[in-house]
C-alpha cells in the first residue's frame, strides 16, 4: 500500500487537520487532543470537506450541516449506512505519513 507524507508534527495542532486530494477523493489526518487519525474527508451528505470541520471527543463534525463522525471508525453518527473510509497513520521523525 502506497504511504503518503501529510505534513510534519508541527503542522498538526490539536483541533486541527491537514488534508490532501488523491486522485478523486480527499484524505486527511486529525488531531484530536494529540491523537491523531486518518480518514476520508468527503463528507458522505454532499462531499463537504471534514478537514474545515469541528473535532472533538473523537468525532468530526461537518460545518456543512451537521453530520458526524467517529474518527476512530469512520461511521457516520448522525445517519446509519454510512461511512468514510479509514487510514492508519504513523509518525516517522517528524513526518505525519498516511497508509492507504
Ligand atoms: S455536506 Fe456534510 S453534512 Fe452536509
Amino acid at each position: 500500500m502506497p504511504a503518503i507524507k501529510m505534513g510534519k508534527v508541527t503542522d498538526l495542532p490539536p483541533g486541527r487537520s491537514l488534508e490532501k486530494r488523491i486522485m478523486a477523493r480527499r484524505i486527511a489526518v486529525f488531531n484530536d487532543g494529540g491523537r491523531l487519525y486518518g480518514i476520508e474527508s468527503d463528507c458522505k451528505h454532499m462531499r463537504a470537506s471534514l478537514a474545515n470541520g469541528d473535532v472533538a471527543d473523537g468525532v468530526v463534525t461537518c460545518r456543512w450541516h451537521g453530520w458526524k463522525y467517529d474518527l476512530e471508525t469512520g461511521e457516520c453518527l448522525t445517519n446509519d449506512g454510512f461511512r468514510l473510509k479509514r487510514y492508519d497513520v504513523t509518525v516517522i521523525g517528524d513526518d505525519i505519513i498516511l497508509e492507504t
